[in-house]
């Protein structure tokens, strides 16, 4: 089948590369023309493991081409995927503005038939206010002959792990009141769930709710664990066991159940904050989820408390190394982690901070562009450790996992570890000698 993936950031560029590589002709749009320049060279702008190759073969086989032309890229397509951001704006809002120039731009080009994909997180209405637009300017064009669709088909890829995701997803959610569309984007994805798992059709708006309703179920349960890990902290229990306790529980599950540093990522604090806005201008009072939120904001800064315990609220002269800057492991993606939150707060309060993350750390220059002279950034985990006064682990990179503790205690300055992330077992760090700070699991904290 013939695709126009429009927008090639996280989302637009898993989805192009993933349908070429099923074996569809697949084209990837982009404004940025220094991106598509790049993009045809074989250039990946993001690091998401597999998708370089990825991206290479399906160039190679003809199968992907990049554009910054929509008439290029819409020529010869039956579906249109839009994929472009929908950062929160004002209040919380999600800003749907590059959602809306787009349906303009397609509506401008378009000279068949299309169904126009909408795979951006957007709040309820967006799908009609698409449609709308492009009616308008079909009137516009004296064109309105030219039939469309407009699919909701909201993606739930997770970072680090997309192309596994998007090649074998647990559902695939399909959004429309038209049956023969229904059938056609069926077909499209059949290849990717092999009968095993459900491609879901529903109402637009419900599908459009379905993606808001799952990551904020999840960030729920983060926040939730959260919560109990601080109760741990003050009446002595470990949240590692009281995890295993409730997640053998069917109805609860295993998954998403971690206590750590906090939430972060492109996708469930600006979705969390879109919901609640959508409930108010509803009239709906989103209580459970706005209380996630402020349990997350808080919890990025428990490590801080933890350390203003042990160090007293002035870090003039002090050094911290820090393991871990991208908001999860197997990205290099900064956006909201709990290491800015977590960083500044030090560098505010007179500290340096010494830091590596094995692949954030161009991204984390930019972040912290504004306080450079307080941070330096070193290529190795061991560099990062040298003569500090603790460290201090805020993503949870395998290569972190089994540290060397000898080791640690010859380079740092004192054998105290901060751990946002629940890496280490509170015995052994004993046992050897460290002073251990972890999340709800009762070490040194009262
Ligand atoms: C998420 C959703 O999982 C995905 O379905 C959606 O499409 C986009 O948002 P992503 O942002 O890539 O994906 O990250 P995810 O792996 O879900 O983790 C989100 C955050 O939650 C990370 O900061 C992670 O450290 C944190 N987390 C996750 C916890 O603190 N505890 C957990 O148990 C799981």
């Amino acid at each position: 089948m013939n695709i126009c993936v429009i927008g090639t950031g996280y989302v637009g560029l898993i989805t192009g590369t993933c349908f070429a590589d099923m074996g569809n002709k697949v084209w990837c749009v982009d404004i940025d023309a220094q991106k598509i320049k790049k993009l045809k060279q074989g250039k990946i702008p993001i690091y998401e493991p597999g998708l370089q190759e990825l991206v290479t073969k399906n160039m190679q086989e003809g199968r992907l081409e990049f554009t910054s032309a929509i008439k290029d890229g819409i020529k010869d397509a039956l579906f249109c995927f839009i994929a472009v951001g929908t950062p929160t704006g004002i209040d919380g809002v999600a800003d749907i503005s590059a959602i809306q120039a787009v349906a303009n731009k397609i509506s401008i080009n378009m000279d068949k038939y299309l169904i126009i994909v909408n795979k951006s997180t957007v709040p309820v209405g967006t799908a009609s206010q698409i449609r709308n637009i492009i009616k308008e300017q079909l009137k516009a064009r004296k064109r309105e002959d030219l039939e469309f669709d407009i699919v909701s088909n909201p993606e739930f890829l997770k970072e680090g792990a997309a192309i596994e995701d998007f090649m074998h997803p647990d559902r695939i959610v399909i959004g429309t009141d038209n049956i023969r569309t229904a059938e056609l984007m069926k077909q499209l994805y059949e290849p990717f769930v092999r009968n095993q798992n459900p491609i879901l059709i529903m109402d637009i708006t419900s599908a459009e709710l379905t993606k808001y309703a799952a990551n904020a179920m999840l960030a729920t349960r983060i926040s939730f664990m959260n919560e109990m890990a601080r109760l741990c902290d003050q009446v002595g229990g470990d949240i590692a066991h009281v995890r295993l306790g409730i997640g053998t529980d069917r109805r609860i599950g295993m998954p998403f159940l971690y206590a750590g540093a906090g939430y972060g990522g492109s996708c469930f604090p600006k979705d969390v904050k879109a919901i609640i806005n959508t409930g108010s201008e509803n009239g709906v009072s989103m209580d459970i989820i706005a209380a996630v939120e402020k349990v997350n904001e808080n919890q990025k800064y428990y490590l801080v408390e933890m350390l203003l315990k042990r160090f007293g609220e002035d870090l003039t002269g002090k050094k911290f190394g820090v393991w871990g800057l991208a908001f999860k492991p197997q990205t290099d993606d900064m956006r909201e982690a709990p290491s800015i939150v977590i960083i500044r707060e030090l560098l505010f309060r007179g500290a340096t901070v010494t830091a590596y993350d094995p692949e954030a750390i161009e991204q984390a220059k930019k972040v912290f562009a504004d306080c450079e002279q307080h941070i330096q950034y070193v290529d190795d985990s061991k560099k990062a450790i040298q003569n500090v006064d603790a460290l201090i682990v805020i993503t949870e990179w395998r290569q972190f996992r089994q540290p060397d503790l000898n080791e640690l205690k010859c380079h740092m300055k004192s054998p105290i570890i901060f751990d946002g992330r629940n890496q280490y077992k509170p015995n052994i760090m004993k046992e050897n000698g460290f002073e251990y700070y972890c999340i709800g699991r009762n070490c040194f904290v009262k």
